[in-house]
């Protein structure tokens, strides 16, 4: 006998009335119109059955700090980075861990069940990163938490930040991370990009940098980037957050990048909500969007993800784990409104940041984990219209959030008769 069955499902690629069974937490077949006794059965009726939303460029440690100890009022990235160096000094590792304990609790309501997560190291204590360490011990059962050892002040600027970041990943933190653009040169944000590269190849670690996060059109570290990664053998496992440089960008002078990023294998994310507000600041109008340049990217073989990265924090007051709400914005920025394109959006949340973060085991197919989020939607494009429903979410195939459909009543004079409906 089955642990799960779910049957009448669409799955993301469109394939209809499907069912996915479930036995000791992994998926053992994926088929239409299986019957088979179950301990549980789940009636999906024709909606959306999608594998969890995985986020590839979070800030856990700052989440939900919004206003501590005040608010940004440039509403500049630089701010932001000062503003969160005021808050370092009066942070606890208890508030910390509450935080992101709450905040991970949004996430699996949401149905976003795996996170790669800066960790700030630029910090002799190191508070954060012993927090989040904490946190993604607690939430392990229900929740993929990968951390990255970020030097914010930047590796070579701040002093202690390259100790501290050995640190951290001696600890426990799983990728080596950089800023190359706040270094305090061009040449030594380049130095730094090769120093934390080789640092990665030493150690066999993954490479996630914030990379060019600025508008500056000549900022050139994801050309550096993408030069580490094939001189160190690194292809497939370093990746360039931000690139919003990428958007100001010369056309020749992209037309032989995306080339040289592709060959490395390096993999890209966008942070759509984040970009959108903090650049383009210094521009009078017209004002640059400042997202990278995602459709090309993709044309061009290159795995991009969009990322939530800030939820109610120095940086951005909004937010809500909802990774729905951040491909919409990722589909309206870059105008990625065919249908091909939208869907693209889709896998911007799904599939593209599980390949990024190397997640085992995730996937609709026989032999993945069985984790999956029914959506009250009847595929990708109506799922990111409407910021759908999380009506049910699995973890291991076992519900672990569940959300009542979404309806309203109408009570219109002029309409007698008018009941609930449902959003479609
Ligand atoms: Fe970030």
């Amino acid at each position: 006998m089955l642990d799960l069955l779910i049957t009448h499902a669409t799955l993301p690629d469109g394939r209809s009335d499907m069912s996915v069974a479930v036995q000791d937490g992994r998926i053992t077949e994926v088929s239409q119109g299986l019957s088979a006794a179950a301990h549980e059965v789940v009636d999906a009726q024709g909606l959306l059955l999608s594998p969890p939303f995985v986020d590839a460029h979070f800030h856990m440690d700052a989440a939900l700090s919004y206003g501590l100890p005040r608010v940004n009022q440039s509403g500049t990235l630089l701010e932001g980075i000062a503003l969160w160096g005021e808050l370092k000094p009066l942070l606890t590792q208890e508030a910390l861990v509450e935080r992101a304990l709450a905040y991970c609790d949004w996430a699996v309501a949401k149905g976003l069940l795996a996170v790669r997560s800066h960790v700030d190291v630029c910090d002799p204590r190191l508070l954060a990163v012993q927090a989040l360490l904490e946190v993604k011990q607690r939430v392990a059962p229900y929740l993929d938490l990968q951390l990255v050892a970020f030097p914010q002040d930047g590796v070579l600027r701040s002093p202690g930040a390259l100790e501290q970041l050995q640190r951290a990943l001696a600890m426990g933190v799983d990728v080596v991370g950089g800023i190359p653009h706040f270094e305090r040169t061009m040449a030594e944000g380049a130095a730094s990009v090769k120093l934390l590269c080789e640092l990665a190849a030493e150690q066999g670690r993954m490479v996630d940098m914030h990379c060019d996060e600025s508008d500056d059109p000549l900022s050139r570290h994801i050309e550096t980037l993408a030069f580490e990664t094939q001189r160190l053998g690194l292809q497939g496992r370093v990746t360039g957050s931000h690139l919003t440089s990428m958007h100001s960008m010369d056309n020749y002078y992209v037309s032989k990048l995306l080339p040289l990023m592709a060959e490395a294998q390096v993999h890209a994310v966008a942070n759509p909500l984040i970009n959108i507000t903090l650049q383009g600041r210094h521009d009078s109008y017209p004002k640059r969007r400042g997202m990278t340049r995602v459709p090309e990217l993709m044309a061009q073989g290159v795995t991009v993800a969009f990322g939530h990265d800030c939820v109610m924090d120095p940086w951005y007051s909004l937010g809500s784990a909802d990774m729905l709400e951040v491909a919409h914005m990722g589909l309206h920025v870059a105008q990625m409104t065919s249908q091909t394109a939208m869907r693209q959006c889709f896998d911007a949340v799904t599939v593209n940041p599980a390949r990024i973060l190397k997640l085992q085991g995730y996937g609709l197919e026989a032999g993945c984990h069985a984790d999956f989020v029914l959506l009250q939607a009847r595929d990708p494009v109506e799922a990111i219209r409407l910021r759908a429903t999380r009506l049910k979410v699995f973890r291991r195939g076992k519900l672990v959030a569940q959300t009542p459909p979404a309806t309203a009543t109408l009570h219109l004079a002029a309409r007698p008769g008018s009941t609930a409906f449902m959003y479609r």
